[in-house]
């Protein structure tokens, strides 16, 4: 690991090395929901940074910048031990010259997300967090960069920011990480005294008070916040700054709950000032399931959903649509930047067909309205669907639209990213596998099903055991087995034994 301390060893780092690049930028003095996000981008990158930087444009005159905890050397080695590859450290000189002292450019995020929740109290915040991670995002170019739900707001204005300034690295947000008592995890619980730290924790169970609330059907904003009220007056120590609910993405206040929203804390304990939030969710569930090629997933998906009534997520099928809109517009699938060029223009949508229980029909297809479930089936789309799909601008596109379908939720979706990136909030997450064998034979036998040349398994073993390498090493959604999936080898298998399995699975889930 190196420990970075200008912007120029930086950038000479960045421009010498290759390979995915995940940033986790943070304030230092670490701790276990940092570490989470260095886990997440371990897993996902070839290289770590993790930035470490007290930002003073991000403190107002009267909070704790000068106290706020820098243990440099432990957080180090905290990092080497979470096998990142880089801290950068740099000193307030290094990263803003003397800029500090007079004018300067600063990252302004739209009013609408900063005049409600911490922005209140905290005027000018934003913008310096804006305006650090601006600067880090160009520095590091990251492939991805790495931020916690704990800061909902900050994670919230960052997503707009990268999306609306282009700027570069996908974000990626992760999960709180709480203490045994439901605290989440924060560096200024280091300014609270061990009986504060007991109490700061009626936080968490206010929030939980009111998601026990909206689980019971409550949708409205006053008496879910009213809970809240009601819990935390059991702390009088506790001097809550706001409680609101509020759409996560927009951060405009909700009267009520259609399919998300948040609910979010400030509170003063002591010397610290607390936040925190919870997602509230209406969505239906989704399943993921993620497999290497030919373990006999789109089957095992498409009956799934029609046995639950769900909608097959057929994002094969997506792949393909596009592939003929670009052969529509008689563009060369093979031209990345022509193709990326249409992809602004491409609206997919999937409708369900029903059909019978053993065969269900594939979803409907639609591009732009005009209906394209037989169009997207010919040769010609066959023959070019694999080199369109192979494309970053496209994956990232089709994606996105996926994720669209997740807001609503009430879908099987099948793929080689798909519990990992696309749907990690996912209710249940499969890896369905198969030994390269079994495949292997399955493959034979399907050829032979079609009347065509069969070849010898040893030739098939070899070819999926080759693909399997190259779909678990690309740098594009590699094949991964999602946290929490459920793998299923199916080996000794019948696709209704899976699909009875992967059921009754479900249906555990749904009722706990
Ligand atoms: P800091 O408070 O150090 O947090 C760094 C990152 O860790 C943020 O993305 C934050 O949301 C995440 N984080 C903190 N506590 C967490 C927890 N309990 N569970 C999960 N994630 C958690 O946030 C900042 O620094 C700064 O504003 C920064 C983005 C670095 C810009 O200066």
């Amino acid at each position: 690991m190196r420990l970075l301390k200008t912007v120029e060893g930086l950038g000479c780092w960045r421009r010498q090395v290759s390979g995915t690049v995940g940033l986790v930028p943070t304030m230092g003095a670490l701790h276990e929901g940092h570490l989470s996000l260095m886990a997440r981008a371990r897993k996902a990158n070839d290289l770590v940074v993790v930035s470490i930087f007290v930002n003073p444009l991000q403190f107002g005159p009267n909070e704790d910048l000068a106290r706020y905890p820098r243990p440099l050397a432990a957080d180090a080695a905290q990092c080497r031990a979470a096998g990142v590859d880089v801290v950068f450290a740099p000193e307030v000189t290094s990263l803003y010259g003397q800029s500090l002292t007079g004018q300067f450019f600063n990252v302004v995020p739209p009013s609408a997300m900063t005049r409600r929740l911490c922005g209140q109290s905290r005027p000018g915040h934003f913008e310096g967090v804006a305006t650090v991670v601006t600067k880090l995002l160009n520095l590091v170019r990251p492939h991805r960069a790495y931020f916690g739900q704990k800061d909902a707001q900050q994670l919230a204005i960052i997503r707009r920011l990268v999306r609306d300034l282009n700027l570069p690295g996908q974000i990626v947000g992760c999960p709180t990480v709480r203490s045994q008592s439901g605290l989440a995890l924060s560096s200024r619980n280091q300014y609270l005294s061990p009986s504060e730290l007991q109490q700061a924790a009626i936080l968490y169970q206010a929030l939980s008070a009111a998601q026990a609330l909206f689980k019971a059907g409550v949708r409205s904003h006053q008496p879910l916040i009213q809970t809240v009220i009601e819990t935390l007056k059991t702390a009088p120590a506790l001097k809550s700054e706001y409680i609101e609910l509020v759409h996560p993405d927009t951060l405009e206040p909700l009267h009520t709950v259609e399919t998300i929203g948040m609910l979010a804390i400030a509170a003063h304990l002591g010397a610290a000032r607390l936040i925190d939030n919870i997602l509230l969710r209406t969505r239906q569930p989704i399943i993921a399931i993620d497999g290497p090629a030919g373990a006999g997933k789109s089957t095992v998906a498409r009956r799934i959903a029609h046995q639950l009534g769900l909608l097959y997520l057929d994002t094969g099928a997506m792949y393909r649509a596009l592939t003929w809109f670009v052969l529509s517009k008689a563009a060369e699938p093979t031209d990345e930047i022509a193709v990326a060029e249409l992809l602004p223009q491409c609206e997919i949508k999937l409708t369900s067909q029903g059909g019978d229980h053993a065969d269900p029909q594939p979803p409907e297809v639609w591009v732009n309205g005009e209906s394209v479930t037989q169009a997207i089936r010919t040769a010609e789309v066959t023959a070019q669907v694999s080199a369109v799909a192979a494309q970053g601008a496209v994956r990232q596109a089709l994606v996105q639209q996926q994720k669209q379908y997740g807001v609503q939720g009430g879908i099987v979706a099948d793929g080689r990213d798909i519990g990992t990136h696309v749907f990690p909030h996912a209710e249940l997450k499969i890896f369905l596998t198969a030994s390269v064998q079994e495949r292997a034979r399955r493959r034979q036998r399907d050829l032979a099903l079609q009347a065509q040349l069969v070849p010898e398994l040893s030739e098939l073993e070899a070819a999926i055991a080759e693909r399997d390498r190259k779909d678990s090493t690309r740098e594009i959604s590699p094949l991964r087995k999602a946290e929490g999936a459920v793998e299923i080898v199916t080996d000794d298998l019948s696709a209704e034994a899976v699909i009875d399995e992967i059921c009754s699975l479900f249906q555990q889930i749904s009722k706990g």
